[in-house]
């Protein structure tokens, strides 16, 4: 049994292979419809957002599954005071495969452990966020054919955003890929994973403050929200929240395939006005994580179509 902690789980190999039948799913949904009949997904979201918990239950739907879960920690016996251990015995007891979003950093770890079933995280902490990357990277594999020779700019809350950890490991692992960091000095990078993943492999990036100083050099400009819920302190979050909005203008100098990303929900990071451009990605990004979590889903529970 497998379970997905975090991307690095996954060999380049595996990723690839994803990648194919995401495609394929994608080219041929009816061959899926019912490859995981009489399947059951539990989800079990102790952290609100919807978006990830509406993708994976959407993946399991449409590969012929059923679904239970739920998606807030209050509504869940966690509130009466039943700790995670027994939770995750008695779903793994109901369920073939869970998914799990947890405020913990390691929860799904501490999860895998109980569960009895492979178990997805869908998120932990300002952690990781696994599936999230294989969306990404099947979106940047759809927009570009290529998952090497690319310059990366990742622009926003870089200290508490999981989703950005997760894609620097998964990226770090192909060639010719440079990372441009654009963050304000209190949401920058965490430097152990420069150490870890950037560093100890002499992958370049840089560290910059403005994404005018770099937009032309960007093959994939990656936006992110400021983290709200996990500041100490409100004044620091509304100091911060707005201190990149990208805008039309902003996006003259850039390459003309640019790949403009987020991992969604977004609050003011991207104008609207540039949601009509072309090369604004992110609601295709959004739908392409359905199609990776159906793939994810049918290799986890080692189905074959
Ligand atoms: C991201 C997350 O939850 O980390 N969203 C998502 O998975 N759709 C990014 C975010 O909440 O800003």
């Amino acid at each position: 049994m497998r379970n997905l902690m975090n991307i690095t789980d996954l060999t380049v190999e595996e990723i690839d292979e994803l990648i194919a039948v995401a495609e394929d799913i994608i080219a041929n949904p009816v061959k899926y419809q019912d490859a995981c009949n009489h399947k059951l997904l539990a989800t079990l979201f102790f952290e609100p957002p919807t978006r990830t918990r509406l993708s994976v239950e959407s993946a399991m739907h449409r590969l012929g599954g059923s679904v239970v879960g739920f998606s807030e920690a209050s509504s869940s016996s966690s509130a009466k005071g039943e700790s995670l251990a027994d939770t995750i015995k008695v779903v793994g007891g109901y369920a073939d495969i869970i998914a799990m979003r947890h405020p913990k950093e390691g929860a799904p770890v501490v999860a895998a452990r109980y569960a009895g079933v492979p178990v997805i995280n869908a998120g932990d902490g300002a952690h990781n966020h696994p599936t999230q990357t294989l969306t990404d990277l099947l979106t940047i594999w759809r927009a570009k054919k290529r998952l090497n020779n690319l310059t990366v700019g990742l622009c926003g809350d870089l200290k508490f955003g999981r989703t950005v950890h997760s894609l620097v490991g998964a990226m770090a692992r192909y060639t010719g890929i440079k990372f441009v960091f654009i963050a304000p000095e209190e949401l920058k990078f965490p430097r152990y994973i420069i150490e870890d993943e950037l560093d100890s492999r002499g992958i370049p990036y840089k560290e910059v403050s403005t994404m005018e100083e770099v937009m032309e050099e960007l093959d994939v400009l990656y936006m992110t929200r400021v983290q709200k819920e996990r500041f100490f302190n409100e004044a620091d979050y509304i100091r911060l929240k707005d201190t990149y909005i990208l805008t039309p203008e902003k996006l003259v100098p850039a390459k003309e395939d640019l790949t403009i990303m987020h991992p969604l929900p977004r609050v003011n990071e991207i104008s609207t006005a540039v949601d009509d451009d072309p090369r604004a990605w992110y609601f295709r990004q959004a739908k392409n994580g359905m199609f990776i979590r159906m793939a994810l889903i049918l290799k986890m529970l080692e189905v074959t179509v």
